[in-house]
């Protein structure tokens, strides 16, 4: 039992001494230590107060535009809606005895040093470790050739923050992933889109914008792409392609920012080299990817490999952002992959991934008009899926998460340009498979209903509809 007060007027609440002594039972519950009352300062300033802030604002902040997926997650919250907006792993998968024998390993031989502040590289155990990922997957690197960084995403905005002055040029498919946007316009970054198709980036494309945009004296930064099950296209750049694109960037000089989340969240066919490998040490290509997908998110554990130059510039970008990744994190990492083999967590993922997969393909079938079309992924967490012209996703979200209680990402999240209005990302890996079937269910009677409502605004003679 626990008493509240103590002897102290200045702590009047129990000593940790005083509730262990007094809960010799050992509930499992932890008793609640009353914590002293914080005054709160919530609506002390209204939105009505903006302007003091808004003159002081840099003019880098207002350019920064949120990403859809971010503002979306304020759902999660709301459990009567089906969200198929996360991106969301399939976390409930990983067995709660083994994070007990990891802790338990950490607690034991690593308290210390894991509760202590890591080298900004990170640990080279893990960066070890990660050079076998990367060779497993066919991407040669060496422990020095690596960083660590908060997550993959970390990765990406120092990527972006090393090489982009504003206004410069940058290249990035279209669509391209939503959360890569923020890095984007906060580097005041002028996007060029470069379509995708069955075969992945549009290569030929590439070539075609760099010779116009070299001509208008904005000749590219760099080429930021998700080669592997493209985030959200749901697509994968054929090997000829991939060949083509390191050939073009050799002969202009083209950076590449290889970002690589999902190349281990394969359900069919042949993995596909990178084009970290396929530069071949040429020193073209930094390379991206991330925990987040194989193991867990809530680690926000991601790395870079890049060449010595960048790779230093980008841990002095890192020490001014947050001086290390979680070391202890880190070393979860280290004692998971010591004693079990990560690839049979994958592989289990990836079963379930492929049957929910199967069970949005499926349900799209039954569900979207006959004039939408959709990715197939062979892995992956996303399908794209675009409805007819005249339905514009984003008014369908209001539509669909007021009224029909499901939620995706609007295609316009995935543009910098405005493109994407009839576009959506569908996400498949976080939600049971009879969850996928309602939520798409809803979504066909969503869109049913809006292309009713289009065809009474006359926008549509019934033969078009
Ligand atoms: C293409 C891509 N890059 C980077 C990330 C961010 O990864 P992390 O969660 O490790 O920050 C994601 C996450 O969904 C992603 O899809």
């Amino acid at each position: 039992m626990l008493t509240e007060g103590t002897s102290d007027p200045a702590r009047p609440w129990p000593t940790l001494a005083k509730i262990v002594m007094e809960d010799p039972v050992g509930d499992p519950t932890p008793p609640r230590i009353p914590q002293p009352r914080a005054r709160s300062y919530e609506g002390a300033i209204t939105p009505g107060d903006s302007a003091r802030y808004d003159v002081r604002f840099a003019s880098r902040a207002s350019g920064i535009v949120s990403s859809v997926m971010r503002d979306l997650m304020s759902l999660s919250e709301r459990p009567e809606i089906i969200s198929l907006a996360g991106g969301f792993p399939n976390t409930e998968s990983f067995q709660r005895a083994i994070f007990d024998d990891v802790a338990g390993v950490i607690a034991r031989d690593h308290l210390t040093s894991g509760l202590q502040y890591g080298p900004t590289e990170g640990l080279a155990e893990l960066r070890e470790l990660i050079a076998d990922i990367m060779g497993q997957e066919g991407a040669r690197a060496g422990v020095d050739d690596i960083m660590i960084t908060s997550g993959g995403q970390q990765a990406i905005d120092l990527s972006i923050r090393t090489f982009v002055n504003p206004g410069d040029t940058i290249l990035a498919e279209g669509p391209t992933y939503p959360g890569a946007v923020p890095s984007f316009t906060t580097y005041e970054a002028r996007v060029e889109h470069i379509p995708l198709d069955d075969d992945g980036l549009r290569v030929d494309l590439v070539e075609e914008a760099m010779v116009r945009l070299a001509a208008e004296g904005r000749a590219p930064k760099l080429l930021y792409t998700i080669p592997n099950f493209q985030n959200p296209g749901g697509v994968t750049m054929s090997l000829e392609r991939r060949e083509r694109l390191i050939e073009i960037a050799h002969r202009h000089e083209l950076l590449i920012v290889e970002d690589n989340p999902y190349g281990q969240i394969r359900f069919e066919g042949d993995p596909v080299p990178s084009l970290w490998e396929l530069d071949n040490g040429a020193g073209w290509v930094i390379y991206l990817s991330t925990f987040s997908k194989i193991l867990s998110p809530g680690l926000r554990v991601g790395w870079v490999a890049a060449p010595a130059p960048v790779l230093r510039k980008m841990n002095l970008g890192k020490q001014a952002a947050d001086l290390c990744s979680s070391t202890v994190s880190q070393r979860f990492i280290i004692e998971y992959m010591r004693r079990y083999d990560w690839r049979d967590y994958v592989a289990e993922l990836n079963v379930i991934y492929r049957s929910r997969r199967d069970a949005l393909l499926r349900a799209l079938e039954e569900e979207m008009p006959p004039e939408a079309t959709w990715s197939r992924p062979a892995g992956g967490l996303f399908v794209w899926a675009t409805l007819p012209p005249y339905l514009d996703t984003t008014d369908l979200l209001a539509l669909a998460t007021d009224k029909h209680e499901v939620a995706f990402v609007p295609g316009r999240g995935a543009f910098l340009d405005g493109r994407g209005g009839n576009s959506m990302r569908l996400n498949f890996s976080g939600v049971p498979e009879p969850m996928l079937t309602e939520g798409v269910r809803r979504l066909g009677v969503a869109v049913a209903e809006m292309t009713d409502l289009h065809r009474m605004l006359g926008g549509l003679d019934g033969d078009d509809a």
